[in-house]
């Protein structure tokens, strides 16, 4: 059994999810939990939502009466908001809402990495929305919504038209510090120890595995390894729109300087100077230690390796790769979390 999670969540006028918020998904839940579900909501296998009532939710609290999964049974007995159970047996191609909604809790709770699980059409699966102070409000309902607010002498807040919510309104993981929540969609994987500074972005499918300080954007799919900076306006290529196949990986302790950036994976200790794009194709001199180019090669073909310099060369414009001799340590004052 992959996951299972009950959720509460927001439909349209015709019926259909907008959201759905997992308190507490399991991921790999214990087979006898299962079976106690199964029995109570008639789960037959498969990937499946069953809309579950007060009566089976009272069901369970009784069953588990005692244990940490009652209490959450017990109070959504009482709302009158619409409760989901959603089971996926397998990491399968997500077929409905609740189940993608499900599959980025499961990253932001830091079950599973980034590129780790089927998140394909997942696009496809999640309305565009309008979030607001008053929850998530279908596009087609929200011109009404803005009127009834005005008549009761109120401004319905929108914050956002997107088809991903914002990280902090489903999971808050501990250890972390995020300026602007704005700036961090649900799906994103926060480790113990990352600070998203304001003009920091990080997209659903990406990691940073903390500690990390992140004032660049992270790319669907990029994962950002323990003691890296992402400099201020740094970016990082992804793969959803005109970038490559590959998922960009950094490695540990690397520094991607203030508005530079890569299009290649990057092993441990490396570093990019400040503005300096590395794209797979860019043509880079390698250099020894007496700053002589030993042969030039495309970027692409040092992928992933550790203790890289790159440099844009202010004399001749050449883009440069040395031995990186003084890796970046995270400053623990600045970036505690405490
Ligand atoms: C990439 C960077 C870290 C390199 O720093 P550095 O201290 O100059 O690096 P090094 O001392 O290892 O440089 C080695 C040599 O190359 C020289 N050098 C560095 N950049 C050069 C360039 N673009 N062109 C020519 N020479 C250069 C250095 O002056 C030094 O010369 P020396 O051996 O004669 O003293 C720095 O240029 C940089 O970009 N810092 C920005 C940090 C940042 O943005 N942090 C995030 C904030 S949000």
């Amino acid at each position: 059994m992959y996951a299972l999670a009950f959720g509460i969540g927001t439909k349209n006028a015709r019926d259909e999810w907008l959201e759905v918020y997992f308190p507490a998904p399991l991921f790999h839940p214990e087979p006898a939990l299962v079976d106690t579900v199964a029995s109570v909501v008639d789960y037959q296998g498969g990937n499946v939502d069953i809309e579950t009532d007060t009566t089976r939710l009272q069901t369970l609290s009784q069953i588990w009466s005692g244990n940490s999964h009652a209490s959450l049974m017990t109070q959504l007995a009482k709302t009158v908001r619409p409760v989901v159970v959603t089971i996926l047996e397998t990491d399968g191609k997500p077929q409905t809402t609740p189940e993608t909604y499900l599959k980025l809790h499961l990253l932001s709770h830091r079950f599973v990495l980034p590129n780790q699980q089927n998140l394909d059409g997942i696009f496809s699966l999640l309305p565009n929305v309008a979030w607001t102070d008053q929850g998530a409000v279908d596009l087609e309902e929200i011109d009404q919504r803005q009127l009834q607010a005005r008549m009761a002498g109120t401004v319905l807040e929108v914050a956002a038209v997107d088809k991903f919510p914002k990280m902090t309104n489903y999971v808050v993981p501990p250890g972390v510090r995020i300026a602007h929540s704005a700036r961090v969609r649900l799906g994103a994987y926060l480790g113990e120890g990352t600070t998203v500074m304001h003009e920091g972005f990080m997209n659903f499918n990406t990691a940073a595995m903390g500690p990390n300080m992140v004032e660049g954007r992270i790319s669907q799919g990029v994962i950002l390894g323990a003691g890296s900076d992402l400099g201020g306006s740094a970016s990082t290529a992804g793969t959803l729109s005109g970038g490559g196949e590959i998922y960009i990986t950094i490695g540990k302790n690397c520094l991607i300087s203030a508005n530079a950036g890569t299009g290649i994976p990057l092993g441990d200790n490396c570093t990019i100077e400040a503005g300096l794009y590395i794209t797979p194709g860019v043509i880079v001199q390698i250099m020894d230690e007496h700053k002589n180019t030993v042969k030039s090669v495309k970027a692409r073909e040092l992928a992933g390796q550790d203790d890289m310099l790159f440099i844009r060369n202010s004399r001749n414009g050449a883009v440069e790769c040395r031995t990186n001799r003084k890796a970046v340590t995270l400053n623990k004052t600045l970036h505690g979390h405490n």
